[in-house]
């Protein structure tokens, strides 16, 4: 009997789709393996390019996961799949909202439930925090992670910093001004290297091996860069602290919620360009007294699919 294999996802620019696309590749062309691949489409779709304010008014819902409404997906609570392949981009530190309200729903519920689950990551570069919401998220559907891979920005952390939201607010990746501004977006390289997680897969189904959370390793699915672990605590706590306030003033995209996001988005960027490059300064000299927590750390991020 074939195996059946789930694919899910949102992508606004495509990219997302393209990771996928080349991913599962080998288990479309394989004979042994029925793919079902479903996209996720909001009832009402966040725009693309995004105006300013609208890109920013977002964080408050996002990183509460609160749910958008989906459309209804063509798939029954009681299909029963050999695994799923979730795609998901990081939106504010968290899940995107689609992903959001698709691992919260009913059907989630059931089809993922007692199912082995890979999750693969497109985004800038800051996908831990993201991961470990996805994870709890994962765990009350009662799906069991098998697999992460995590591609992010070929800009870099410092270059995608700018890249990223312009790309997002364009629609254009770039390059920039002769290059001061890197072309944003994962590399089209690491994007056709896909394929490899795919082909591990279909041998693994192929040949009926138990799927465990031994199937993504040593495949170098996800590269963790320890020093972005405080950063992201850090602006997770500041948007819990400010989505909370803006969330009490209204929904998303009311007028009143305008000046307090144009305010906030100002205050991030003093905080970025005054606290960020203290805060990496004494990372970098704390350092070599650090090697076993980060150590620690790498492992615990790295899971499933660390080297
Ligand atoms: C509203 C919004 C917030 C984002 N926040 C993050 C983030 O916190 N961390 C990150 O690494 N990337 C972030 N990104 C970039 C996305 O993860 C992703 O790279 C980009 O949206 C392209 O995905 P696509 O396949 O949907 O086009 C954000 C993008 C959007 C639209």
């Amino acid at each position: 009997m074939k195996k059946k294999v789930l694919v899910v996802h949102y992508s606004q620019s495509g990219q997302l789709s393209d990771v996928l696309r080349h991913f599962v590749a080998p288990l479309a062309d394989s004979d042994c393996i029925e793919l079902r691949q479903v996209f996720l489409r909001p009832k009402i779709d966040y725009p693309f390019p995004w105006p300013f304010l609208r890109f920013f008014d977002t964080f408050p819902e996002a990183v509460y996961l609160d749910p958008p409404e989906l459309e209804p997906l063509d798939l029954d609570g009681n299909d029963r799949f050999d695994l799923i392949i979730l795609g998901y981009q990081v939106w504010f530190l968290s899940p995107s909202l689609p992903t959001a309200a698709f691992l919260q729903s009913p059907l989630a519920h059931s089809l993922l439930r007692d199912t082995p689950v890979i999750t693969v990551i497109a985004c800038r570069d800051m996908w831990l925090l993201a991961q470990e919401q996805t994870k709890k998220l994962l765990a009350a559907c009662g799906a069991y992670l098998v697999g992460n891979v995590a591609l992010v920005d070929e800009a870099g952390s410092i270059g995608s910093f700018l890249a990223t939201p312009i790309w997002m607010m364009t629609g254009k990746k770039g390059p920039r001004l002769g290059g001061l501004i890197p072309r944003a977006g994962v590399k089209q390289e690491q994007i056709l290297d896909c394929k490899r997680f795919g082909e591990r897969i279909e041998s693994m189904l192929r040949e009926n091996r138990t799927i465990d959370v031994t199937l993504l390793r040593n495949l170098n699915a996800v590269k963790i860069n320890t020093k972005l672990i405080a950063t992201e605590r850090a602006a997770r706590r500041s948007f819990l602290l400010w989505g909370g306030l803006l969330r009490a003033l209204g929904p998303q995209g009311a007028w009143i919620r305008r000046p307090v996001v144009a305010f906030y988005f100002v205050f991030l960027v003093v905080l970025l360009v005054t606290v960020l490059p203290v805060s990496a300064l004494l990372k970098t000299l704390t350092g070599p007294f650090m090697r076993k927590r980060i150590a620690v750390q790498t492992a615990y991020f790295s899971e499933p699919s660390g080297n």
